[in-house]
C-alpha cells in the first residue's frame, strides 16, 4: 500500500485534517498528511514541493481560516488561507495530473432563499469569510475544471471538541445555561458522514461543486436541544437568542440549509447525533477500540 501514490492532506492538525486522517486510516487508504509547517497551501513553492515530492493521486485540501467573525478584521489572511491557497493547490494540481477535494461553505448564500439552497443557487456571500470561499471555488474551477469542491457546514464530532453540539452537551452536563440563535436556519454535519462521504465522490472521481450536509435543517437552539434531548439531559439550559443579542462582527444569512440536485447523501442529523454520542462513550472509555484512536 505505502508503494501506491498517496492521498496529501492538509491541514493535517484541523478538525477536518485530523478526521480525514482517522477515516483513512479506517479504511486502509494510503495517506500523508501534512501540517501548514510542512505544507503552507498559500506558498506556491511549498505547494509544488509537497507535491513533487509525495506524488499524490489526489490533494484534499482540510487547510483553512475558519473564524467567521475575526476573518472581518483580518481579511487579508483569511483571502490567503481559504482563496490563495486553494487556487496554488489547483494549479500544482493541474500541473502534476492529480485530482483535488477542497471544502468551501454555506456561508456563500445570502438567505434570501426560503428552500434548500442547490449546487446551482446564485451565490451571494453575505460576510468576508463567505466570499474568501466563493473566490476560491471560482478559482479552483478555472484552474482545475475536474476538481471536487464539497460545500458544507455546521461541523460536530466526538474527535475533537472545538464544536457546537460539544459545548451544549457540555454546558448541559455542567449546569450551565447555553445561549444560541434561534432565528438561523442551517444544515448540521456530523463529520464522520462527511469525510466518509467526500472520500466516496473522490474515488468515484466526481467533480464540481456538491452540498453535503446530514438531512434535517434546525436552527442553532434547536440543534443544541435536540443534542440533549438525544443525550438525554434537561434542555432548560438551552436560552434561544435571536442572532442579533450575540454581536457578532460578521453578518450571516437567516437561512443556509443545504440541499443538493445530486440528492440526499447523508444520512439524519438525529443519526449523525446518535453516533457522536456513542464516539463520545467509546472515546471515554479505559480502552477505545483501535479504529477510534486519534
Ligand atoms: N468547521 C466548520 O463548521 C466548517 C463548516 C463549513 C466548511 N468548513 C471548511 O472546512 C475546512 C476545514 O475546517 P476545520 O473546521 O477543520 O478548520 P480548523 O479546525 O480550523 O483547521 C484548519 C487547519 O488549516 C490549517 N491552515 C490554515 N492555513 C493554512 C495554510 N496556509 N497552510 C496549511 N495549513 C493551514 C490550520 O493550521 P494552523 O493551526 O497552523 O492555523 C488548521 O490546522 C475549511 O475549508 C472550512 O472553511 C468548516
Amino acid at each position: 500500500m505505502a508503494d501506491s501514490q498517496p492521498l496529501l492532506i492538509t491541514g493535517a492538525h484541523g478538525t477536518l485534517g485530523q478526521a480525514f486522517r482517522r477515516v483513512c486510516r479506517i479504511r486502509g487508504l494510503h495517506a500523508m498528511a501534512l501540517d501548514r509547517a510542512a505544507l503552507d497551501v498559500a506558498d506556491a513553492a511549498s505547494v509544488e514541493s509537497a507535491v513533487r515530492q509525495h506524488r499524490p493521486w489526489a490533494v484534499v485540501n482540510a487547510a483553512g481560516y475558519v473564524r467567521v467573525d475575526e476573518a472581518e478584521a483580518d481579511d487579508a489572511r483569511c483571502y490567503r488561507e481559504n482563496t490563495v491557497g486553494p487556487r496554488r493547490l489547483a494549479a500544482a494540481c493541474a500541473a502534476h495530473g492529480a485530482q483535488l477535494l477542497t471544502f468551501s461553505s454555506d456561508l456563500v448564500f445570502d438567505g434570501q432563499q426560503a428552500e434548500p439552497y442547490r449546487e446551482g443557487d446564485p451565490a451571494r456571500p453575505l460576510n468576508v469569510y463567505g466570499h474568501s470561499k466563493l473566490l476560491a471555488e471560482q478559482a479552483v474551477l478555472a484552474r482545475l475544471p475536474a476538481a471536487l469542491v464539497v460545500r458544507t457546514s455546521a461541523f460536530f464530532s466526538a474527535w475533537d471538541e472545538h464544536n457546537f453540539v460539544h459545548h451544549a452537551l457540555a454546558a448541559a452536563r455542567a449546569g450551565r445555561p447555553f445561549a444560541a440563535a434561534d432565528d438561523l436556519v442551517m444544515s448540521p454535519t456530523y463529520v464522520p458522514d462527511l469525510v466518509n462521504t467526500a472520500l466516496d465522490l473522490l474515488l468515484d472521481g466526481a467533480r464540481g461543486r456538491w452540498h453535503l450536509a446530514n438531512q434535517g435543517p434546525c436552527t442553532w437552539a434547536e440543534l443544541a436541544r435536540l443534542a440533549l434531548r438525544t443525550a438525554g439531559l434537561d434542555e432548560a439550559c438551552v436560552q434561544p437568542r435571536p442572532a442579533a443579542a450575540f454581536g457578532w462582527a460578521a453578518q450571516r444569512p437567516r437561512y443556509s440549509v443545504l440541499g443538493s440536485a445530486h440528492g440526499a447523501l447523508l444520512p439524519s442529523v438525529e443519526s449523525g447525533l446518535q453516533r457522536h454520542l456513542k464516539d463520545e462513550r467509546l472515546l471515554q472509555s479505559a480502552n477505545p477500540p483501535a479504529v477510534l484512536v486519534g
